[in-house]
This record gives C-alpha cells, structure tokens and sequence, in this order.
C-alpha cells in the first residue's frame, strides 16, 4: 500500500493545497493531511478548527480512490512520517523561490528517515503566488480572496474576524 503524508501549517488551507492533493491523490493509496501542532506559532485557527475545516473539505475533494484523512502532529514530519507508515512526504513547489526551503527540508527529512522520499508536485499556475499568509493579510485588509481558498475556510475567517 503507498501512503504519503502531506505536512504543513495550513493555516488556513488554500486552494492551492487543494490543487496538491488532487494531483498527488493518483499516486497514492491513502494520503495523511498533517496539520502541524505548533506551539511556537499564534495561528488563525486552532489546530482543531484547521483540522475540523480540512475534514469537511475533503469530502468535496477529487480523490481517484485515494483514501484522504487529516491527522494533528506536534515535532518531527519525518517522524510522523513513519509513525504513520508512510513512504512518502509530500510536498508543493509553487516557484523557484520555494526550491530552497523544500530543498533543506527534503535533505534534512532523508538524513533522519532515509526510506521516506520526499515527492515534490508543481502547484497550477493559477495558484502559483497564492500561500496562507499572504491571502490572510490580504483578507484582514478588506481585499477579496475568493476562487484562492475553499468557501468553507472563507466562511471560518469571517466569523473569525467579526
Ligand atoms: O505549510 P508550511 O508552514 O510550509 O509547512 C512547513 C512544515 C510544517 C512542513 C515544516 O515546518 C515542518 O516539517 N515542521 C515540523 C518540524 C520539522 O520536522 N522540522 C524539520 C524539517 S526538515
């Protein structure tokens, strides 16, 4: 069975990270959306509220068999990784910009779980400057981000911010 976790902040999920999991959803049996618990962090959402939205979304999500979940992690991604049996990570590169993280990252997570390859996919164009943080400053500044991130989140960061 191939298992890939897909590890981020998603704070909150875009559709951009929809558009990931679409792509990766036919290479996989079951792919593990992993919310990471991050203490150091002050998010918009709770990692419960992230985790319940991500939940709900899911259910519309085109999966071509592929069992997609959503799972709350607090340390290593390479370590849930293989706690959760996976064989892969997977990850987004939306430009050039985000090669080097990804990179780092990549390297660093084979060097602590070298049986787990990191499976990088290209985001659509369409989604190529889109990341949570900027479509949150965007939509505390009154700016429309409809059609960047599912209508469910939008709802979410509504009520957030009334
Ligand atoms: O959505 P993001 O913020 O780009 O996701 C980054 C994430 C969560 C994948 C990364 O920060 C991460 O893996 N954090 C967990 C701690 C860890 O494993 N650090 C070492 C990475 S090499």
């Amino acid at each position: 069975m191939r298992k890939a976790i897909f590890p981020g902040s998603f704070d909150p999920l875009t559709n951009g990270h929809l558009d990931i999991l679409e792509r990766s959803a036919p290479l996989f049996d079951e792919i593990v959306v992993a919310v990471l618990n991050n203490p150091d962090k002050k998010p918009m959402f709770t990692v419960e509220e992230r985790c319940s939205m991500i939940g709900e979304v899911l259910e519309g999500v085109k999966r071509d068999g592929c069992r997609l979940t959503v799972e709350s992690f607090s340390g290593l991604t390479a370590e849930f990784a293989r706690r959760s049996g996976a064989s892969a990570i997977v990850r987004g590169i939306r430009a050039v910009s985000d090669y080097e993280y990804e990179l780092r990252m990549a390297l660093m997570n084979r060097r602590l779980e070298p049986e787990i390859e990191t499976v990088f996919l290209m985001a659509d164009e369409e989604y190529s400057y889109v990341s949570s943080t900027l479509l949150k400053q965007v939509f505390m500044l009154g700016g429309r981000i409809d059609g960047l991130i599912p209508e469910l989140v939008e709802q979410k960061m509504r009520e957030k911010l009334s």
